[in-house]
């Protein structure tokens, strides 16, 4: 049986390293908010429960990451990594496990599989505590880990309170450590202030319980960047492209063609179908789906938006939010956005921006347009130039195409508005009345040509 233990994972800190007025958890990190990654991390691994500590933007945090199986506890002063465990304290008293992990809010990488690997090792030693260790090459700003005889740990060590030889440990900290419940409870009261980060350090925890004779040991992970500590901008960049390495590479063994993954941002819930080719410079980003046999080209991005299969769209177009369904393309340079929905087999062309409409089945708006708030039909045509003018100053309102309807270039369709089906509008006309079905709408000033006046102007000008 595996054994029974809970968790606890640090979010309350205010990031002062990452010199942010945010909190760090909520910062993104390749689609989702960072501490997302370690949440996720601990629920898989099983425990009996999960509590996550919040304090800064708390309302936020609980909002961002309310699910099943996860309970909240406010810290309101961070007075320290141990502080918040005194402050997780009668939650962790009413706990039936054996051992608590702590887990710290900023460690994205770490795999579940390493968590129960942890609580394994602890249980079959025996330990009080067992810490999650590593060695990197440059430990700087990480706790160093202190061993004594054997494999136990006499202490962590704070980087600031380090002397010049313990900073030269490579050892460090991953900030994630399995208490024995009973333990950590019978010393918890023990930490003070009285150290030279005045702050409740609940690596103190180690040092006291090594004078007691308390057995810590420690679990070392073999691949450093499991455990790697987001504490700055630059850590994220690192951890970032990891992650970014890590999805293009599953991307590509699942059968999806990227021409040049370096250059290609896709975020860790993006998904792609098979034979779907995404050329460099593609950003894929939030929730966006993206079927088999598309083509995106270079330099578009598309966010949380749901692309059918044999989807083309062409370089530098942008799409949010939005629906292509089968066979349809966009682009070069088409904008997309506000739940635009593309039916099959339609086509929207270059400097196109399609905004809260539905775009029928084989219909063509390829040049210089704007359709907002509409609603076209099957086999409609929309010639270049063509606005839907939806806002009146104070209010939005509908525009509606019906099916084969021909919108001859440069034409204003004042909304509200509706072109009846098999209408046509004569190019550079300002519609401001309904069209009925099977008519011609114009809407312009006749021509009048006045033949002979240039020759006119010209013996009016040698008067002069
Ligand atoms: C911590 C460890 C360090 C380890 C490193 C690994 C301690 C004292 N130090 O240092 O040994 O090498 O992680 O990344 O544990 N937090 C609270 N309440 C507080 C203070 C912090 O919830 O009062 C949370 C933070 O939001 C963060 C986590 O605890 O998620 C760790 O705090 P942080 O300031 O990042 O500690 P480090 O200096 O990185
Ligand atoms: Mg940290």
């Amino acid at each position: 049986m595996p054994p029974k233990f809970s968790v606890v994972i640090l979010a309350a800190g205010k990031a002062t390293r990452f010199k942010s007025e945010h909190t760090k958890v909520l910062h993104g990190l390749a689609g989702r908010p960072l501490g997302e990654y370690v949440l996720a991390s601990a629920l898989a691994a099983r425990p009996s429960e999960a509590w996550m500590v919040i304090g800064h933007e708390a309302e936020s945090v609980r909002r961002a990451f309310d699910r099943p199986g996860l309970q909240f506890i406010e810290q309101n002063e961070q007075l320290g990594t141990g502080h918040a465990l005194m402050v997780a304290r009668p939650a962790i008293e009413q706990s039936h496990s054996t051992a608590v992990v702590v887990l710290v809010g900023d460690v994205p990488l770490l795999r579940p599989e390493t968590l129960t690997g942890l609580v394994k090792a602890h249980e079959k030693a025996k330990a009080a505590a067992t810490i999650l260790t590593t060695r990197v090459e440059n430990p700087g700003g990480y706790g160093r880990v202190v061993r004594s005889a054997g494999n136990r740990v006499r202490a962590i060590v704070e980087e600031k309170l380090c002397t010049a030889a313990q900073r030269k440990i490579r050892e460090i900290n991953s900030g994630i450590i399995c208490f024995s419940r009973s333990k950590l409870l019978d010393h918890l009261s023990d930490l003070t202030l009285k150290n030279a980060q005045r702050e409740y350090l609940l690596t103190d925890l180690i040092q006291i319980f090594h004078s007691l004779r308390l057995k810590v040991i420690a679990y070392p992970v073999e691949d450093f960047r499991e455990v790697l500590g987001v504490n700055d901008r630059v850590e994220l960049a690192q951890v970032e492209r990891i992650l970014r390495v890590r999805k293009c590479e599953a991307l590509m063994r699942a059968g999806v063609t990227l021409v040049n993954p370096e250059i290609t941002r896709i975020d860790q819930d993006v998904e792609v179908g098979r034979d779907s080719v995404i050329e460099p410079g593609v950003s894929l980003l939030g929730r966006t789906r993206v079927g088999k046999d598309c083509v995106v080209q270079s330099w578009s991005i598309i966010t949380d938006s749901i692309l059918g299969d044999r989807v083309t769209v062409k370089p530098f177009s942008v799409v949010t939010g939005s629906e292509m369904a089968n066979d349809s393309i966009a682009g070069p340079f088409a904008h997309l956005r506000d739940g635009a929905v593309v039916a099959e087999e339609a086509r929207i062309g270059n400097f196109v921006e399609v905004k809260k409409s539905r775009i029928g089945r084989g219909t063509k708006s390829l040049h210089l347009t704007y359709i907002g708030d509409a609603t076209l039909g099957e086999r409609v045509n929309i010639g270049a130039g063509t606005v839907t003018c939806n806002y009146d100053g104070e209010k939005k309102h509908p525009t509606v195409i019906e099916d084969g309807v021909f919108i001859g270039s440069g034409t204003m369709l004042v909304a509200p508005v509706r072109i009846g089906k098999g209408s046509y509008v004569a190019a550079g006309s300002t519609i401001t009345e309904d069209v009925p079905p099977d008519s011609l709408g114009v809407g312009r000033a006749r021509q009048s040509n006045k033949e002979g006046w240039v020759k006119e102007r010209a013996k009016s000008k040698e008067k002069e």
